[in-house]
């Protein structure tokens, strides 16, 4: 059964349900009214626990209770969320709801309240819905018998103080649609690379596009070679799973207020081919396709938002295996852009891919071009696994990627592109090294990248820390987090409203 979302103005500490969530910010429990009045339902128990048990309203902190018929909610959870200023933003609030849900659905319960905090509105209304649906995923397609959860959460009602109108409902079913789409993603990253291989990405975009009315295009190996992708087809030249190029597109009714043109590296399975992996870790190489998932679930938002831009999605999938017919280190290859490239290293296959499908993307002429790769393990030792590094050349750019991923709540941190690292690059046979030496790894990483965008105003997002979450918090469960969608769905927002801080300015 499908989970039912709705909005509501009644008192949530009056609901009949499994689990009643109560936001807590962090600043003296008694200033909060609401939790003035439950603690008074509970004969102070609530202030009593809290202060026994160190709440002070930070996030991720949850405190849980039964409410022995005292309330007509069998069970109460008060979860921190942070500073009372950031208590009702995007991310505040997305996170609140997501990490209720997911309890809700660890207790096996099916209904749940969520008093959500005072006064939020707008696209905080859509980010709780948003939440609902992203603590409510779980990866189980696979699992059998015990295994399986017997319950999910069937039922939330989000508690807004203002009564809601079409607005806050609109904004709801928007939210749930974003929602999903951020999971199709954590669909397509927590898939074995067995089951998503690069045809399985193909067949991904073609129900996108069917369901979103959005144009395909795909090339398999054949079409990628007469096309000219010769550093893609290469990478996948190893693998019996054959290598695909895709390209999804999105064109507005009315007339479009921009091109933007989103890449995404979409290794199926990254064994670093010849130069292979040691053998530790090397099962997270099936989410080397995550910017291709980033991708396919933006596009998949797009097509629910309708933006007044024109939006492209390009993914290049292949699968980097060791075999008789595998490219090899030493080997020189040309790009699509013309360039001449000399393999260094298999396992730095993700620039190679990307080198052809940015020159592909470029020929669109973009206003903005933005690429989403997991790159490099020198990006994940910089800054970890809940930041990504982002690079571009232009500071207004810079301005709207941290806009956008401030309110998408995805970690990204700006990182230079230090020119005297480009002779690096230099190669003795070749136009281009596709290799600089062991440090600044995801620099010359970018650098590379660089050379292959002309002028196009382009951000490079090196994604490999966050898109695997090690254990659940916030709003991931544990594996795939869908990292970042809701980033790249904010970016083309602010690309079609131009009022609020216009790109270029
Ligand atoms: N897909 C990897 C990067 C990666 C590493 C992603 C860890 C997620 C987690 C990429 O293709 C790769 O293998 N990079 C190498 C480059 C090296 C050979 C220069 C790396 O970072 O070790
Ligand atoms: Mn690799
Ligand atoms: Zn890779």
């Amino acid at each position: 059964m499908p989970l039912k979302i709705t909005v509501s103005s009644s008192d949530a500490l009056a609901e009949s349900v499994d689990l009643l969530g109560i936001p807590a910010a962090r600043r003296d429990l008694s200033d909060d009214a609401r939790i003035a009045a439950l603690d008074q339902r509970l004969d102070g128990a609530l202030r009593a626990l809290a202060e026994q048990a160190k709440f002070d309203g930070s996030p991720g902190q949850a405190l849980e209770l039964p409410t022995l018929g005292r309330l007509p909610a069998r069970r109460l959870i008060m979860l921190g969320t942070g500073t009372a200023s950031a208590a009702g933003s995007e991310p505040a609030v997305r996170r609140y709801v997501a990490s209720l849900v997911r309890l809700a659905n660890d207790r096996a319960a099916t209904s749940v309240a969520a008093a959500l905090p005072e006064g939020i509105a707008g696209d905080a209304v859509r980010s709780a819905a948003e939440g609902v649906v992203l603590g409510a995923y779980r990866f189980t397609k696979y699992l059998t018998g015990e295994r399986r959860p017997q319950t999910d959460v069937r039922t939330v009602t989000l508690h807004l103080d203002e009564r809601p109108g079409a607005r806050e409902r609109t904004l709801v079913a928007l939210g749930t649609r974003i929602g999903h789409a951020v999971n199709l993603a954590r669909d397509a990253v927590n898939e074995p690379p067995n089951a998503m291989t690069p045809a399985a990405i193909a067949a991904v975009a073609r129900k996108v596009a069917r369901e979103g009315k959005l144009k395909l295009k795909v090339l398999d190996r054949r079409g990628m070679l007469a096309a000219g992708m010769t550093l893609h087809a290469a990478v996948g030249q190893g693998s019996a799973n054959e290598p695909r190029f895709v390209h999804l597109s999105y064109t507005p009714k009315t007339r479009k207020q921009a091109r933007l043109v989103f890449v995404g590296k979409g290794l199926t399975f990254d064994s670093g081919g010849l130069c292979i992996k040691p053998p530790t870790g090397m099962w997270e190489m099936k989410s080397d396709m995550a910017g291709a998932a980033a991708v396919l679930g933006l596009m998949m938002a797009v097509s629910v938002l309708s933006p007044r831009v024109e939006v492209h999605g390009i993914i290049g999938a292949a699968e980097n295996m060791p075999d008789g017919a595998a490219y090899r280190p030493g080997d020189v290859l040309p790009s699509l852009d013309g360039k001449t490239v000399e393999v260094i290293n298999t396992d730095a296959e993700g620039r190679l891919v990307l080198a052809d499908a940015l020159a592909y993307a470029r020929a669109l002429k973009p206003d903005l071009l933005v690429d989403a790769a997991t790159l490099t393990g020198a990006c994940v030792v910089a800054l970890g696994k809940t930041y990504s590094a982002y690079y571009t050349a232009s500071d207004s750019l810079a301005r709207q990627m941290d806009l956008a991923a401030q309110h998408g709540g995805d970690g990204f941190w700006r990182m230079p592109l230090i020119e005297e690292l480009r002779e690096q690059l230099k190669s003795d046979v070749a136009d281009l090294k596709h290799l600089g030496d062991r440090w600044a790894g995801s620099i010359t990483a970018a650098l590379f990248l660089r050379e292959f965008v002309g002028d196009a105003p382009w951000i490079h997002c090196d994604i490999a820390g966050p898109v695997l979450a090690d254990q659940a918090r916030g709003l991931n469960p544990k594996g795939a987090t869908g990292h970042p969608v809701l980033t790249f769905v904010r970016l083309v927002e602010r690309f079609t409203k131009p009022s609020d801080g216009a790109p270029g300015t």
